[in-house]
């Protein structure tokens, strides 16, 4: 695995893999990597040729008072990791390479209405940081593929319209989310979990397969459902940040003639704020409920 810390370099090595004609997947992440950002890997390699891995702790995507400073950094694990899951190039850039005039966005990619809600609507410029970023890094790695994480289910889809709307030439893959044998979604933020936190959080997904299930068997009553949903969050010691049944599409608000819908949640827990989702099918009217569970 080649270490690149320099763009001309990486476009050097990108563009002789092109000449001779081979498939590029690509994987964006900050680091710290976990079982999830390693299936991701797995997922690009068994798309592609040739994997490149960035890891870049953004800083345009942090608001103020998060957590970028101590935004866990371990590179040499990472390193190791990644060469185990057979990656080609770890691509990592230092801020100046990236922010050659420092991380102002003076010029910035906006995706608005799909941003301005839930997890957009409690981190304000949040995904402007990501939106930008990621054209960035795309420009810069000009993938076939790049694989981005289902449990960041709205960031996945801000990248999906951001690459139509530009007639970027990339296909974004959604890899699943990875869950610990317990149910809790695998993520960087997981460590700043006290053991007795830890173990309370997988209340969120076990109240995320509940829900979904009433929602399968033809529950209507939304509000009903997503204030039982809530109010389960709080008994489990978390404060819930938002829980919703969306359309699966776009994140609008769903009613019951939708049949494809996510269910997005996040919830403050200790210094973590937790976030998870699961999309569910809900049956046409006359087909009966009890499909199958079509969570990841
Ligand atoms: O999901 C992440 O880790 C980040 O938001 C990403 C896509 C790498 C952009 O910084």
């Amino acid at each position: 695995m080649q270490i690149i810390t320099d763009i001309a370099a990486l476009r050097e090595t990108v563009a002789h893999w092109r000449r001779h004609g081979e498939r590029i997947g690509f994987v964006p992440t900050m680091g710290n990597l976990h079982g999830g950002h390693l299936a991701l890997v797995d997922e690009a390699r068994h798309r592609s040729d040739r994997v490149v891995v960035s890891i870049f702790v953004n800083p345009t995507q942090f608001g103020p008072g998060e957590d970028f400073q101590n935004y866990p950094r371990t590179r040499a694990a990472d390193g190791e990791a990644l060469q185990r899951h057979d990656t080609d190039v770890l691509f990592a850039p230092g801020v100046e390479a990236v922010y050659p005039d420092g991380p102002t966005l003076r010029t910035r990619v906006e995706v608005p209405e799909l941003t301005d809600i839930l997890c957009g609507a409690s981190r304000p410029g949040h995904f402007t940081g990501v939106a930008t970023v990621v054209t960035k890094l795309l420009n810069l790695v000009q993938p076939d593929l790049a694989v981005f994480g289902l449990k960041d289910y709205q960031q996945l889809l801000v990248i999906r319209r951001l690459v139509e709307d530009l007639s970027l030439p990339v296909e974004i893959v959604g890899g699943a989310i990875a869950r610990e044998a317990d149910g809790l979604a695998m993520s960087s933020r997981n460590a700043y979990l006290e053991p007795a936190e830890r173990a309370r959080a997988p209340a969120l997904y076990r109240m995320l397969c509940d829900l979904a299930a009433r929602l399968e068997a033809g529950g209507e009553d939304f509000q009903r459902l997503l204030a039982e949903g809530r109010e389960r969050i709080r008994e489990a010691g978390m404060t819930p940040d938002y829980l919703e049944i969306r359309r699966a599409a776009d994140l609008a608000p769903a009613g019951p003639g939708d049949h494809e819908l996510v269910i997005p949640v996040a919830a403050y827990l200790g210094r973590a704020r937790l976030i998870d989702n699961v999309r569910v099918t809900r049956p046409h009217s006359g087909q009966g409920g009890g499909d199958e569970y079509a969570g990841e």
